[in-house]
């Protein structure tokens, strides 16, 4: 399948991920130093390293020891590819090993902050010296290195903290320049990507979005037509506009109102997409084919499913009037599509799945253009900001696919749908409105179908319950439950109270992911 983005690439640093969480952030950091990277298991990382436009090679940390059985098989020819490499933790340990250096296998692990010394300032730790604040999480440890290679730094427990082979342009660290801890480590990789590779810092994500264009402008060619599933959320939108830029009104953009939605939501796309960005806009109002097909049903799963079903239905049914269109646009993320290495270090790279819009079938038989296959999330919005997309949507928390049914607990009632959605709409204002929401992951209201007693004047009420999901988080997969200002609490809960009927009492969910999930449901 032919891809969008598989043009001109940039010189860049190939980041090889040895199966710890942090390839994902060192990519990231070689980014934010404004130049290209990549992300490749050992398996691949040779092939990918002769694709690319090789600048240099960043060895990740990894989990394993390189005495395990299982520990990743780094290819040796990483060595010889003429490119400064930095290998960091297990990374470091691996190439002092192959170097003909000596590594100690050990059980105990030196783990969290430590100061290490610098004793030259010079190559990845340029104009770094004196002492500084690393973090360390190793078990082995480098015992002997290799003679053309001298000690940068050292810490009390570490004599090889830092080393270095500057004729080589090979490096070494025993700390992870990449996590905040490390006060220094931005400096660090930033001193590798500029001064030992050699990149001038000109990739910017506003720069990829001329490649993008010119990438699906040969794509799709002259006459070529592309449809779209446009959610309102962030990477449909982005992923919108560069095609819009590319192809203008070759580009149609298809949204299901599919009842679920939040209050504002459907009008918000309307405006933003069909009058600002002048987009062919086809607007599907599905609610009651949605609705009726959820009617009865309150099992979370049968509930998703039930909506992943009608929703490739309808898109299909739509798409038909596109019937030149022989594209499929998507805004699939980079995360979405690196293939990880096992945990423990194996070698067996797994593909993650695709989460695509509303798991639209391969048997649509479209090519697939993805002009965000290869960006994360925060470069995803820089380049929304660039191309002028509202705040409002540049900015917006996640919001499931699912929408407002994982988040209304029992029979989904178009009455029940709009409580919520009242509800939500206060709790989110009000936070906006008291600068609450910096920081925060999401913030939203969940309807329980759990009825109480309570008193309005002099009048009794029996009606259901909501509560207030407010959590911080770095990606979704772990978050915190977040304590707002008591005041800003009292005024979110007085006012859905008294203004929205269906609603008598509001409480707190005070749960954090694990062992709760974000979403209720
Ligand atoms: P949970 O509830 O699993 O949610 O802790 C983690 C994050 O994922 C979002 N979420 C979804 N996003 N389709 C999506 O695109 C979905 O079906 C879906 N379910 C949950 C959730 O809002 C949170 O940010």
């Amino acid at each position: 399948m032919t891809r969008a983005s598989e043009n001109a690439a940039p010189r860049g640093v190939l980041v090889v991920d040895l199966g710890a969480q942090y390839a994902q952030l060192i990519a990231r950091r070689v980014r934010e130093a404004n130049a290209w990277s990549e992300i490749a298991p050992p398996a691949r990382a040779l092939e990918v390293a002769r694709r690319m436009n090789l600048a240099g090679i960043i060895l990740s940390g990894g989990p394993a020891s390189v005495y395990a059985p299982d520990a990743p098989k780094v290819p040796r020819e990483l060595l010889e590819l003429g490119v400064p490499v930095l290998g960091i933790c297990y990374g470091m340990q691996w190439m002092m090993q192959v170097l003909d250096g000596d590594v100690q296998a050990s059980s105990k692990r030196e783990f969290g902050r430590t100061s290490i010394e610098i004793h030259h300032p010079e190559g990845v730790l340029e104009a770094i010296d004196g002492r500084t604040v690393v973090w360390m999480s190793h078990g082995d440890k480098v015992t002997r290195i290799p003679e053309s290679f001298r000690t940068l730094a050292s810490s009390p427990d570490c004599e090889f903290a830092a080393v270095g082979d500057a004729a080589r342009g090979l490096y070494g660290v025993q700390f992870h320049p990449e996590v905040t801890h490390t006060v220094r480590g931005r400096e660090l990789l930033e001193n590798f990507v500029w001064r030992v590779c050699n990149l001038p810092g000109d990739w910017t994500s506003g720069s990829i979005v001329e490649r993008e264009v010119a990438a699906i402008r040969a794509l799709v060619g002259s006459d070529g037509e592309v449809v779209l599933g446009l959610s309102g959320g962030v990477d449909s939108s982005v992923a919108a506009l560069i095609m819009h830029e590319a192809i203008g009104a070759r580009l149609h953009c298809i949204f299901v109102d599919n009842g679920l939605l939040r209050k504002g939501e459907r009008a918000a796309v309307e405006r933003v997409f069909g009058q600002h960005f002048h987009m062919d806009l086809l607007v599907v109002d599905a609610a009651d084919q949605f609705l009726g097909q959820l009617k009865g049903i309150t099992d979370p799963e049968a509930k998703r499913k039930s909506i992943g079903r009608e929703f490739v239905e309808v898109f299909r049914r739509e798409a038909k009037r596109f019937n030149k269109a022989h594209f499929l646009g998507q805004g699939t993320l980079y995360p979405d599509v690196i293939e990880s290495v096992n945990v423990h270090g194996g070698n067996t790279a797994v593909i993650k799945s695709h989460h695509n819009v509303g798991g639209l079938p391969e048997d649509l038989d479209m090519q697939l253009v993805e002009p965000l296959r290869e960006l994360f999330k925060d470069e995803v919005r820089a380049i929304g900001r660039h191309l002028g997309l509202a705040p409002e949507i540049v900015e917006r928390q996640p919001f499931p696919g699912p929408g407002l049914a994982v988040r209304c607990l029992g029979n989904l009632t178009r009455e029940r749908l709009n409580v919520l959605r009242e509800a939500d709409h206060i709790v989110t204002t009000e936070i906006e409105a008291a600068g609450a929401d910096k920081g925060l992951w999401q913030y939203f209201a969940v309807l329980l179908p759990v009825k109480s007693v309570g008193v309005m004047g002099d009048v009794r009420t029996y009606e259901e319950a909501c509560a207030l999901r407010v959590v911080q988080s770095e990606d979704g997969m772990t978050a915190d439950w977040v304590q707002l200002p008591k005041e800003l609490l009292g005024r979110i809960s007085n006012r859905i109270i008294n203004e929205v009927r269906g609603i008598n009492r509001v409480v707190l969910d005070i749960s954090s992911k694990p062992p709760g999930t974000i979403e209720w449901e």
